[in-house]
């Protein structure tokens, strides 16, 4: 009865229109209502969902795709379509899977029994309506611990590469409309990566989130055909579920796949594992009682491994030694390593650097033993590239691009947001520190043989800073 129902609303809204796919619609209008004490300052109405300005300053996409919105000749299309705006769905984030052939994607609603996800190929979707082959996932429901609002969570599997898909999550209670997102080309991934977010600092809250709306508008324009979002901690500043919504509910979380690392202002809160996904979830570093462990995935070649170093337990730290040795004994053919840590051990801000020096020796140690080539922070709301750092010394070249460097890579990236700056205090193994008290957004592109690092001014969209490693 419920399937029947749930098709007739369909049915419905495919005839009032058909829509597509495509990454650069707007945000549908979803909030969830505020009736808690505990949800801070702001109201929850102004939230990343409302309505957004034009900007003057929006970028040009890349790449216009074209809309198909006739089902292909070929492809049978199912009764199923997805609906023009969302409804008891919200903070939809398509999480990083265990490789490139999944996505984890996580979803709040009201249902109680197990919601659905639909996904299908972009090229076999008609406008808004799924094809028979679609792929169905049921998802798992836990408590979100607010209101009452449950936590889905299903995993898709068998993506190909290279490929468009659209999907929709949702169960009898109302559904989402369509989100899309592209898998990379074999040997390739191309990232979009944040630094903090961390929205709700109590200063111009209404004015970041809106910021932080335009910014998400200009990056998904700009770049369509990304296959990843990295985010490198922080998504809030108190860990409110209303933060949240101002930080995620957005396309940049919801079209593509998307790895966060777990931040000390996360760590304020237990809501960042209900949003996230956690592939291959370690025991080792598990914090606070919150289910939080180190986890690793991989993409084309590429292997990430996320530390949840955001809190200073340094009884712990040899934990994050075992978990890179046991992850890369299990991943032994991954041609790039890539460590994702909140804190940086080469800070350029005054007031962690003795934090940063405290610790940076046995990080220093433990990546060189495990030929780590690359080491993406956040924290300190500025920028940091490092010279490659080898023994404990800078490689001091102005080079923009090294060939098969013996050392290691370590980048911080700076706001993504704009809500908070921190001034800096270079040290010697900085080859490049930026503090223009403007939100960056920045991208990184492998290959089999590179790597490439591009940050952006999002205001501006000038090109602030670019490095390129080479491996022959
Ligand atoms: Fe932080």
């Amino acid at each position: 009865m419920r399937k029947k129902g749930m098709i007739l609303i369909l049915l419905a809204a495919f005839v009032i229109g058909l829509t597509g796919c495509r990454k650069n619609d707007q945000q549908d209008d979803v909030f969830i209502a505020d009736d808690t004490a505990d949800l801070g300052e702001g109201d929850i109405g102004d939230s990343a969902g409302s309505d957004q300005e034009e900007t003057a300053e929006t970028p040009p996409a890349e790449e216009e795709e074209a809309q198909a919105e006739t089902p292909p000749a070929n492809v049978e299309m199912s009764e199923v379509s997805a609906p023009d705006a969302d409804t008891d769905v919200y903070e939809i984030v398509l999480g990083v899977g265990s490789d490139e052939t999944q996505a984890i994607v996580k979803w709040y609603g009201t249902n109680t029994d197990a919601g659905t996800v639909y996904v299908a190929k972009a090229a076999e979707m008609g406008g808004n309506t799924f094809p028979t082959t679609a792929q169905t996932v049921n998802s798992t429901v836990t408590s979100a611990d607010y209101q009452s609002y449950m936590v889905n969570a299903a995993t898709i599997t068998g993506l190909e590469a290279d490929t468009e898909y659209c999907y929709m999550v949702g169960s009898g209670n109302g559904w989402s409309s369509l989100r899309s997102f592209r898998t990379g080309k074999p040997g390739q991934v191309d990232i979009i990566v944040t630094g903090d977010i961390q929205l709700g600092t109590g200063d111009n809250d209404g004015e970041n989130v809106a910021a932080w709306n335009r910014i998400v508008q200009d990056t998904v324009a700009k770049f369509p055909d990304y296959n990843m979002h990295l985010n490198m901690g922080d998504v809030t500043t108190m860990a409110f579920e209303d933060h949240y919504v101002n930080s995620i509910n957005n396309r940049l979380f919801s079209d593509y796949v998307t790895g966060v690392v777990y931040g000390n202002h996360d760590a304020a809160g237990d809501l960042w594992n209900k949003h996230f996904s956690q592939p291959n979830q370690s025991d080792f570093a598990q914090r606070d009682g919150k289910a939080n462990g180190n986890f690793w995935f991989k993409y084309n070649g590429v292997l990430f491994m996320e530390l949840n170093y955001a809190i200073e337990d340094l009884d712990i730290l040899v934990d994050h030694k075992y978990f890179i040795e046991q992850t890369i004994a299990a991943n032994p053919d991954c041609k790039w390593r890539v460590v994702l840590m909140h804190y940086s051990p080469f800070s350029s801000v005054a007031k962690y650097q003795d934090y940063s020096n405290q610790n940076r020796e046995y990080w220093l140690q433990v990546f060189e033993e495990y030929d780590i080539d690359v080491v993406l922070n956040g924290h300190d709301h500025a920028y940091t590239r490092s010279y490659m750092i080898q023994g404990g010394q800078a490689q001091k070249t102005d080079a923009a691009s090294v060939t098969n460097p013996e050392g290691i890579l370590y980048v911080t990236f700076s706001s993504a947001s704009g809500s908070q700056y921190h001034d800096i205090n270079p040290t010697e193994y900085a080859a490049k520190t930026l503090q223009t008290y403007t939100p960056h957004i920045s991208t990184v592109n492998f290959t089999e043989n590179s790597f490439q690092l591009t940050v952006y001014d999002a205001n501006s969209w000038e090109v602030l800073d670019s490095f390129e490693i080479i491996k022959e």
